[in-house]
Parts: structure tokens; C-alpha cells; sequence
């Protein structure tokens, strides 16, 4: 075929750019169902206690991640600042992952145990209390709201119906475990345990 017709003729050089990117999109996308890599939890991941699920929920609602990203790119700029990069066996369990893409506060992906609880707690209660320069919002609420465990069971057989695999007996439990806790103490331990399985390397 010659040069000139593809550029001449606008339907068939469209055709062609799709054929292109597509083979492109094929070739870098396919793999990744088949690696290891990136479909096997890393070592030492459980599914989240029902406390920590309930948390991610309550992050969730709140718009945590429409104003936090939870992916550590790896760039030396994001790993000196956050910490290791991140891994896609980090996240196999995670049901929508959270990774997503507006940075309007910074990066949480390696947020666990960076501060103590009395800190998150004062933070999520009025952020200018421990950040004087903060605009990220209060949440005063959920010091006052409790978690209602009566759906975090159905939750997590859910979960294990997409392949996070919970016990009978974790799933038998959850209600107790979490019933009448308040959300900052459920958010807080999601806050607690991100990314902590990765240090430094
Ligand atoms: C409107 C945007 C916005 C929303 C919504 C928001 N944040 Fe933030 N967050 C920020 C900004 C900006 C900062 C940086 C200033 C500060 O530390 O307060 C921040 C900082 C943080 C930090 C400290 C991170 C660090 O490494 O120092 C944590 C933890 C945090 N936010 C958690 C949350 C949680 C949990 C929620 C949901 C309940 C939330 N944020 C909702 C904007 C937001």
C-alpha cells in the first residue's frame, strides 16, 4: 500500500491508528493477566480485620481519596519524600483499590505508623490543631458516630466471592468485633496499617 493513499484517505488512516494502538495497548496490557507479579499478594498480606474494613469504608465515604492518592511512584523525587515505591501485590485484596490520581494533600500509601494515633486523631478533628497552614478539611463527626457492624459480614463474604480469602469464622465474627466502635477508631486503624508491610529497602 502506498504512503500516499493512507494520507489521503482519512477513513482508512483511522483505521489503521486504531489497528496501531490497540496492537500497542494489547501487547503492554495482556501480560500483566499472567505475571506473578502482579496478581500475588506480597508476602505477609492477610485481608483486612473487619475493623480496618470498616475504616476504608468510612475513608470511602468521606472523599478521603478524592483529595489523597495512595501510589508511591517509582520516582526518586516520591520515594525520598513517601518512602519505598509501591507494589502491585500490595493491593490484590483491595476492592475498589484506592490508588487514585488528584494529589490535593499528599500521598498515604506509606502513611501507617508515621504518626501516633493521638496525632491522626487531633488531625482528623480540626487538621489546623497539628498543621497550622492546613485547608484539608474537619471531621469532627466521626468522633461521635459509631459503626453499625451489621452489614461488615455480607461485606466480606463479598469479598471472598472476589477472591480475598476470609475465614467462616472471621466472617462469623465480624459483627461483634466492630458493633457500636466509633469511626474515627475504625479509621484510624485503616490509616495505621497502610503500606506498613513495605519498608525501606
Ligand atoms: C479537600 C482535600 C482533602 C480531603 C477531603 C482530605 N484531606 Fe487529608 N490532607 C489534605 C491536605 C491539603 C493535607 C496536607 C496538610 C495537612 O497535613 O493537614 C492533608 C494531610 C493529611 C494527612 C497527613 C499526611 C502526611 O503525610 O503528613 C493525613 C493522614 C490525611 N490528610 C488523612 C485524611 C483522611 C483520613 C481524610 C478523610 C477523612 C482526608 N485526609 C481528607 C487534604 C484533604
Amino acid at each position: 500500500m502506498q504512503h500516499e493513499t493512507v494520507e489521503k484517505n482519512v477513513g482508512l488512516m483511522v483505521a489503521l491508528v486504531l489497528v496501531a494502538i490497540s496492537f500497542g495497548g494489547l501487547v503492554e496490557i495482556v501480560p500483566l493477566f499472567s505475571q506473578d507479579e502482579v496478581t500475588e499478594p506480597i508476602e505477609g498480606l492477610e485481608p483486612h480485620s473487619a475493623l480496618v474494613l470498616e475504616g476504608r469504608d468510612i475513608y470511602i465515604r468521606e472523599g478521603c481519596h478524592v483529595c489523597h492518592t495512595q501510589m508511591v511512584r517509582p520516582l526518586r523525587a516520591e520515594v525520598e519524600r513517601y518512602g519505598p515505591y509501591s507494589q502491585a501485590g500490595e493491593d490484590v485484596y483491595e476492592h475498589p483499590f484506592l490508588w487514585g490520581s488528584k494529589r490535593t494533600g499528599p500521598d498515604l500509601a506509606r502513611v501507617g505508623q508515621r504518626y501516633s494515633d493521638e496525632w491522626q486523631k487531633a488531625h482528623l478533628y480540626n487538621p489546623r490543631s497539628v498543621v497550622p497552614e492546613s485547608n484539608m478539611p474537619a471531621f469532627p463527626w466521626l468522633f461521635e458516630w459509631t459503626v453499625d457492624g451489621s452489614k461488615t459480614g455480607a461485606k466480606m463474604a463479598a469479598l471472598r466471592r472476589v477472591g480475598v480469602p476470609y475465614t467462616d469464622e472471621q466472617i462469623a465474627n465480624a459483627e461483634s468485633d466492630v458493633d457500636g466502635v466509633t469511626e474515627i477508631d475504625a479509621l484510624v486503624a485503616y490509616l495505621q496499617q497502610l503500606g506498613t508491610l513495605v519498608t525501606g529497602r
